[in-house]
């Protein structure tokens, strides 16, 4: 666990409330769009990766997910949302880590992150990043992943950022992985400043 990232995020969560942060969304509609899309039924296995305190969990449960987990590295984040969902909250698997160190305890058929790759900037981030997801993601599992794009913002939460497209993207995930769809998407933050995102699907290729 890197202690300043974990502190940093820990208060932004204390600090704030779930829909003060930029990047709040009142439905997560990009992702539960693209779960229609490609058909992704709703006994698959999920795991939302840095979730924060966003709404998609409480939608999948909505949507009759029955095996969901949400891991952050702010308890804070996992908090407000536990308390958000109320009794449903024991529906979830919570999980408090880095998701770069993280020790997956069994598979995921989908693996979700909006806005966290973004956020390791040096390679060896991203290959402990991508050590994980190979350990947790199962053969023919899929991917879903958005970043900011290379015309989207620099810093978020005051982090520095490296942007991508779907190009760039799918190198840094690396082989293994086979690109299934990718678009862009503006995102407007509550204060109603644009943010370019680029989403990329992939399906992991069968061993
Ligand atoms: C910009 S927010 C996005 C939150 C959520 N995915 C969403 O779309 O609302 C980034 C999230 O990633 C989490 N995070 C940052 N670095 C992380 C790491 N190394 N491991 C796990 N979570 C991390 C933060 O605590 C924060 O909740």
């Amino acid at each position: 666990m890197r202690p300043r990232q974990q502190d940093h995020w820990t208060q932004v969560y204390t600090q704030k409330t779930p829909s003060e942060v930029s990047w709040f969304q009142a439905e997560p509609e990009a992702t539960l769009r693209a779960l229609e899309r490609l058909h992704v039924p709703s006994s698959f296995s999920f795991v939302d990766v840095g979730g924060g305190a966003s709404n998609l969990v409480d939608a999948l449960l909505q949507r009759g997910w029955d095996d969901v987990t949400v891991i952050d590295i702010a308890g804070s984040a996992l908090a407000a949302a536990r308390q958000r969902l109320g009794e449903n909250a024991a529906r979830v698997h919570w999980e408090v880590a880095d998701i770069t160190g993280w020790q997956p305890p069994r598979r995921y058929d989908v693996w979700h992150d909006r806005a966290v790759f973004h956020f390791l900037t040096e390679p060896d981030q991203r290959a402990a990043y991508r050590r994980t997801l190979l350990n947790a993601i199962a053969p023919a599992g899929l991917v879903i992943m958005a970043t900011f794009a290379l015309d989207g913002p620099e810093k978020c939460s005051g982090l520095p950022v490296q942007r991508y497209d779907a190009e760039t993207l799918s190198a840094a995930i690396g082989s293994g992985f086979t690109l299934v769809e990718d678009w862009r998407e503006e995102h407007l933050t509550p204060w109603e400043a644009s943010q370019w995102f680029t989403w990329c699907v992939f399906r992991r290729d069968q061993d």
